[in-house]
């Protein structure tokens, strides 16, 4: 096992799996969609692994552009007040937005970001998360397309981090407790 790491949560193959399966609902959900304008936006940093390979088994013409929000207040919790650090490049007026996140959990973080996006007016916006921890969401977030429900579990790997690190790890894995 990898330094820090107790056990693998999710192991490189179940990983792959649950992006080739997103892959395919995404593709036939927007090849349905005429005149399509798709425009993939990341979070950094979380989501950047998980969107080099998802974007790889989406067979559609698209466009990707990132974008970094902080979240910042008191404790280890996210607050909702969300500073967007590095803006988008692209425009996104007119276009069919798919956010790509690595976790939502409390949901507060991207609440906020789906409100700036929305300000700018895409045709369409949809949102696919690679994990989900409904028990902890303190706001609904209308996820389309969702790679694992998990329980309140702290874990890292696959572009998540603790403290920066981790985010090389290939599978999603669970730390081991600091005590
Ligand atoms: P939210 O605003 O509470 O939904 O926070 C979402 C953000 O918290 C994610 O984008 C991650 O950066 C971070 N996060 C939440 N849970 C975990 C976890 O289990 N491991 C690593 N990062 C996490
Ligand atoms: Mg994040």
């Amino acid at each position: 096992m990898d330094q820090g790491i107790e056990k693998k949560f999710i192991s490189e193959q179940e990983v792959q799996s649950i992006v080739a399966r997103l892959g395919k609902e995404i593709t036939e959900y927007y090849s349905e969609k005429e005149d399509l304008n798709l425009l993939v936006i990341g979070l950094l940093r979380g989501s950047f692994v998980f969107m080099a390979d998802l974007i790889r088994v989406i067979h559609l013409p698209l466009m990707v552009d990132f974008m970094t929000v902080s979240s910042y207040g008191e404790g280890t919790e996210s607050s909702g007040n969300v500073k967007v650090v590095m803006d988008l490049d692209e425009p996104v007026e007119g276009k069919d937005i798919l956010m790509v996140e690595d976790i939502i959990d409390t949901g507060n973080t991207f609440n906020k970001v789906i409100g700036l996006i929305k300000y700018r007016r895409p045709r369409s916006l949809n949102i696919c998360t690679f994990l989900s921890k409904p028990s902890r969401r303190v706001v609904d977030i209308p996820i389309d397309f969702c790679g694992m429900e998990i329980p309140d579990e702290f874990v890292c790997g696959y572009g998540l981090d603790f403290a920066q690190k981790y985010r090389n790890l290939p599978y999603v894995g669970i730390l081991q407790q600091s005590d």
